[in-house]
């Protein structure tokens, strides 16, 4: 059957029967329950959350995405080749599904796969997608894709992964091992990952990008909380908290936290946490590399990289890698 035929309604058809089940209440808690209090950046993404993020990627200082999007624009017809025409193309927290457009019709891929755990997000991005692009297949998946291990669709053929935003730096090193372990077998032998990394810089630049003059960063750190209000019937106070973000060079990582600005206590499902003046949450690490040492990780996880694109100012890589 032609994809043309096809309603929209028909070509956006959800993943359902990936299995996973809602941890975020058990996460919170051991978050909020260690000495040096932490929460998953996973959950920055709600509504809002996505939409903070969405303007985060307009702002001067938050150089990635510009720089990104550049590398597609300049390089797409090697990445095209590299790529192949008719893949299964799958994307590892697709957002608003921008970045994939420069894709689309350089590669015309058999189907797309947008992972996000963004549910609403997700959908719009879809439906803007289906209207836009008639020919296109569209298979949303809805879950945390640190636990994908398998895409539930019955195709021999060839796949790429598209991890764009830097967004394997939100990994510890090992952690990313682990996620890239996790695609290389989602893809399987042969298959492909186009993958975005943010490179180490001078720490004035960094911190710039997670500390812009608007505070719109400062909105999407603070959303977190809004968001386990929300879910998890908790009373935290946005007033009571700052934002904050450093360059932690020797660790290689930008962290962002919230810092309590007073002595004062939040309720999470009935359960009482304590905060301290000054005492942060640990809300996000955002790891850099060097090419060298992202080539090595992906080694590690049986990746060969067959291809590199920075900008003439290294700020960002793009890598083209090859399941092996
Ligand atoms: C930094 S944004 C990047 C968005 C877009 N890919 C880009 O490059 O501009 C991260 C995206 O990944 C999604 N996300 C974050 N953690 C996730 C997880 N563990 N599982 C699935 N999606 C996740 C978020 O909802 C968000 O859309």
């Amino acid at each position: 059957m032609r994809h043309s035929t096809l309603s929209k309604k028909d070509r956006i058809n959800f993943l359902k029967s990936v299995p996973q089940p809602d941890t975020m209440a058990e996460e919170i808690h051991s978050g909020l329950a260690r000495d040096n209090k932490t929460l998953p950046p996973k959950y920055f993404y709600d509504k809002q959350g996505s939409e903070l993020f969405d303007r985060i990627t307009d702002l001067d200082e938050y150089y990635l995405t510009r720089t990104e999007i550049g590398l597609l624009e300049q390089h797409i017809a090697e990445i095209a080749d590299l790529l192949g025409k008719n893949s299964l193309l799958i994307e590892l927290g697709s957002g608003s599904s921008i970045k994939i457009r420069f894709l689309l019709e350089a590669i015309r891929p058999k189907a797309y796969v947008p992972v996000d755990i963004s549910y609403a997000h997700l959908l719009a991005a879809a439906q803007r997608l289906a209207n836009d692009y008639p020919w296109l297949t569209i298979n949303p998946v809805c879950i945390d894709y640190s636990k994908l291990w398998s895409i539930p669709i019955s195709d021999t053929g060839r796949r790429n992964a598209f991890f764009p935003g830097s967004s394997i730096g939100n990994f510890s090193p090992s952690a990313a091992l682990d996620l890239l372990k996790k695609v290389h077998s989602v893809v399987g032998e042969r298959g492909g990952l186009l993958i975005g990394v943010d490179l180490k810089k001078d720490a004035e630049r960094l911190e710039a990008a997670y500390n812009d003059a608007a505070g719109i960063t400062a909105a999407f750190n603070l959303n977190i909380l809004r968001h386990i209000n929300r879910r998890l019937d908790a009373d935290f106070d946005l007033d009571n908290f700052t934002h904050r973000a450093l360059y932690n060079e020797p660790a290689g990582r930008v962290e962002m936290h919230l810092s309590s600005k007073t002595p004062h206590q939040v309720q999470v499902q009935g359960e009482r946490y304590d905060f301290k003046r000054g005492e942060t949450i640990h809300t996000e690490n955002s790891y850099k590399y060097t090419v060298e040492e992202f080539h090595h990780l992906a080694a590690l996880a049986n990746f060969t990289p067959l291809k590199t694109w920075t900008d003439p100012l290294s700020l960002f890589s793009l890598h083209y890698l090859v399941a092996h």
